[in-house]
């Protein structure tokens, strides 16, 4: 397959969590095309088993790639990333990045304590992922997981504050405040959307990190060794797919994104050519 520096970034998600690596994607390189697959009409992916999810991000790549000409593929979803990015990077024809890993390289640099966390579905902590990342930093760091059910749920449904999802959030970080962290890291990329309630309960000695700067610092990189990366005058042009309800993709997604977000057209499984 042929890609040339004006063929567009492939980037996928379960849901609206990718748009925190989209929103990363756009502010660092706003020249680069970019097409977005927000996977709701089978999310959420962090409570299914591994097999499921692996099926599910291939179809998701492998449609970027085929039917969008994607020259390089983000997986936007840590619970997609911590199953299937080994999967996607043997199979497919372009470079593949998720964000487990850059994520845990920004974790390990903030820390001053040696105590860091990470938070993220059940999916992603069970695939110990993270364990295996940040052990591959080399840095002497102490990690504390907890998964977190409950949190993606709020954000689908644009209720990102208020009594009940700080309840839920103290409950969910005790093990991270009584593990006495300075770091933790918000391992879903629904989590950022959070960050208000999740700071407010760790409190503000405790350092946030969100793999999706990081995430596009990499993307960027690999653009740039490869010789693919848009030119600098290039007009970069976003595209949105939802296999979920479109319309609520484009409300929730435009208050969540901004106004880059403009008309979300169908994903559908199966239709790939
Ligand atoms: N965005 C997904 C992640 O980063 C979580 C959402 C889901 O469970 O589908 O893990």
């Amino acid at each position: 397959m042929v890609v040339n520096r004006d063929s567009p970034i492939g980037v996928f998600d379960s849901g609206f969590g990718g748009l925190t690596v989209m929103r990363s994607l756009i502010d660092l390189m706003p020249n680069e095309s970019i097409v977005y697959i927000g996977d709701t009409g089978r999310y959420p992916y962090g409570n299914k088993p591994a097999d499921e999810v692996r099926g599910y991000a291939l179809e998701l790549a492998e449609s970027l790639v085929h039917d969008h000409g994607a020259k390089l593929i983000v997986v936007a979803c840590n619970t997609a990333a911590s199953v299937a990015l080994d999967l996607l990077t043997a199979t497919l024809p372009v470079p593949v990045i998720g964000v487990i890993e850059p994520g845990a390289r920004a974790l390990v640099r903030v820390t001053h304590n040696g105590k860091v966390g990470v938070i993220g579905t059940v999916g992603t902590i069970a695939s110990q992922a993270y364990d295996t990342a940040v052990g591959a930093t080399g840095a002497e760091v102490r990690l504390t997981s907890a998964a977190c059910p409950g949190f993606v749920e709020f954000v689908e449904r644009d209720q990102t504050d208020g009594d009940e999802v700080t309840l839920l959030a103290t409950r969910l970080l005790s093990p991270m405040k009584e593990a006495g962290v300075d770091a933790l890291l918000l391992g879903c990329t629904h989590y950022p959307f959070l960050a208000p309630v999740i700071q407010r309960v760790m409190g503000d000695g405790v350092v946030l990190v969100s793999s999706a700067n990081e995430t596009a610092f990499a993307v960027r990189d690999v653009l740039e060794t490869r010789g693919v990366e848009a030119p600098s005058d290039a007009q970069g042009s976003r595209r949105f797919l939802s296999s979920g309800d479109v319309e609520w993709f484009a409300t929730l997604g435009r208050r969540l994104l901004g106004p880059e977000l403009g008309e979300v057209s169908a994903w559908m499984s199966g239709a790939s050519s």
